[in-house]
């Protein structure tokens, strides 16, 4: 039997903006169906792990494998149709679009097809029956929570292999942040597969199956999300304990 071949996986990844080098080394796999957290302070370089993924920010040194295959050196557009989706660090919905048509956006890669189109539509109403409710209203006037959900599910119309979320905490209160990770659980428990990055390292090692904490762009721990939330060196330095 040969072993399961990750989903996302970053192997020794360099990554530079002009002359000075933000990831060293940087290895991560990402496994069907779990939610994969990476932690880490201010500028720790989760961002520009995301980048590399989808290819805005080149690899320098390493690959990136997606179900197996390279995708480094190709183009993001590419990336995005090969089943990568990115939900920035500013949610980018639309505020003059509705909600309909925001997730239209999002199925963009699938627009000749309607039954994947269909079928994205139908996990989003079935995971947020806000937003089914709300189809026809305008995204600025959703709540905080609620464009986020819609940020969510227009990268999930696009029926990815991987979901990547840059801090989708941020801005939120504690309640609604407790709400949105009990959200992306539901998406993973449903059969998604979930890379996010975070500050907040609590909410997301909360949900996580696995975790990376990231320090000056290097791994320093890396483990199941709850031995990592135990651990002593995570609890001091990232738990407030
Ligand atoms: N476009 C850019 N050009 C030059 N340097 C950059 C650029 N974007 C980020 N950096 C630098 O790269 C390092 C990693 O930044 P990155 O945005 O990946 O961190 P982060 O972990 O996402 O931080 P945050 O939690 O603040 O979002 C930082 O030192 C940052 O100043
Ligand atoms: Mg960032």
């Amino acid at each position: 039997m040969t072993a399961e071949v990750p989903v996302l996986d970053l192997r020794h990844v360099d990554a530079f903006y002009g002359m000075a080098q933000v990831l060293f080394d940087l290895s991560i796999t990402v496994k069907r169906r779990q939610v994969v957290a990476v932690i880490g302070a201010n500028g720790a370089g989760k961002s520009t792990a995301l980048n590399v993924i989808t290819g805005r920010v080149a690899a320098a040194a390493g690959e990136v494998l997606l179900d197996g295959r390279s995708i480094a050196g190709k183009a993001t557009h590419d990336i995005i149709a090969q089943g990568v989706a990115c939900c920035p660090q500013r949610r980018r919905i639309f505020a003059t679009m509705t909600v309909t048509e925001n997730l239209e956006l999002g199925g963009y890669v699938h627009r000749h097809d309607k039954t994947l189109l269909r079928r994205g539509r139908d996990e989003v109403f079935a995971l947020f029956p806000a937003l089914e409710r709300k189809a026809q209203e305008l995204g600025g006037l959703l709540s905080g929570g609620e464009q986020q959900m819609l940020a969510i599910g227009r990268g999930i119309m696009g029926q990815p292999s991987v979901l990547l979320l840059d801090e989708p905490s941020m801005g939120l209160s504690p309640k609604l942040t407790t709400e949105v990770f009990r959200d992306i659980r539901r998406i993973a428990d449903v059969g998604r597969t979930i890379m996010l990055v975070e500050q907040n390292a609590y909410a997301a090692l909360g949900i996580a199956d696995f975790g990376y904490v990231l320090e000056g762009g290097r791994v320093a721990l890396s483990g199941p999300a709850d031995r990592l939330a135990s651990d002593d060196y995570v609890r001091q330095a990232y738990l407030g304990a």
